[in-house]
């Protein structure tokens, strides 16, 4: 057993649907949560710029005594894997892309498979390479979507929001254009305004969620690690952003659906 917290990061609130779907599966795990807000979006950075970005989140989680790291970005597992596994000596990390692309594999069966995505992680390969490990048959259709992230981080999610909603559809269309019979979400931020994207790509068609994902992969390693929480008690929860915390806990419940009590998010880096 180990009760130390596990510690999670994304460039803002969408690493908070994999909060989402850990504080599901594994109530008792307590973990620090790190959204760099003030430097979101990552997605239109230079590799360069990501990788310092992702360096630096991880050696500040380090820092607060995690016991494994979740990195829920797509943007960051795409372009700074080794950069942060170095950074990270002897503690795990998980990426959201190799068991997003294994969901995604297990789902299909057309093999045509598309993936929403950042600029940056469209542009890495990573969706193409990971899906291909593992069904050299498929096909990948990536499409960027940079004008998401922003909207999301402002707070419009919602489905009525005709900006929003014409944005996903321009997204969605190359995807429908393509036949695929799987989607998917590749940013966590995605997620939060599924029901647009399901709006767009219609009901048969499956999501898959890449944070949701990741949590099944981080669970298993650190079973295999006899490195799992105190299952007989709540996991601590706390959060931090380098943006203003009242506009963290405030978007944050909304995304979460639950609560983010103010005491708990705190502004820092
Ligand atoms: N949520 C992130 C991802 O999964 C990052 C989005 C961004 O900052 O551009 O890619």
């Amino acid at each position: 057993m180990d009760t130390r917290p596990i510690g999670i990061f994304d460039s803002g609130l969408g690493g908070l649907t994999a909060v989402k779907a850990l504080t599901q599966a594994a109530p008792w795990e307590s973990f620090v949560y790190l959204g760099d807000t003030k430097n979101a979006p990552y997605g239109d950075r230079t590799r360069e710029q990501i990788q310092a970005l992702s360096r630096r989140n991880v050696r500040f989680l380090r820092g607060r005594g995690v016991k494994a790291l979740l990195v829920a970005c797509n943007t960051s597992t795409a372009n700074a894997m080794d950069v942060m596994r170095a950074e990270a000596g002897d503690l795990p990390v998980v990426g959201v892309i190799e068991p997003a692309a294994a969901a995604a594999v297990s789902v299909t069966g057309s093999g045509r498979i598309g993936v929403l995505a950042t600029a940056a992680t469209v542009a890495s390969g990573a969706y193409v390479q990971a899906v291909r490990r593992l069904a050299r048959q498929a096909t990948v259709t990536a499409v960027p979507c940079p004008r998401l992230v922003p909207l999301v981080e402002s707070g419009r999610t919602d489905i009525a929001d005709p900006e929003l909603a014409e944005a996903v559809r321009t997204y969605c269309a190359p995807l429908l254009a393509a036949g695929v019979d799987t989607v998917v979400l590749g940013c966590t931020h995605y997620p939060i305004i599924r029901q647009v994207i399901r709006q767009a790509l219609g009901a048969d068609i499956a999501l898959i969620d890449s944070g949701a994902a990741s949590v099944g992969s981080l669970l298993k390693e650190l079973e295999d690690r006899d490195a799992l929480g105190d299952r007989s008690k709540d996991g601590r929860r706390q959060y931090i952003c380098s943006g203003g915390a009242e506009r963290f806990a405030a978007l944050g419940s909304a995304f979460l659906g639950r609560d983010i009590r103010p005491d708990t998010v705190r502004a820092a880096l």
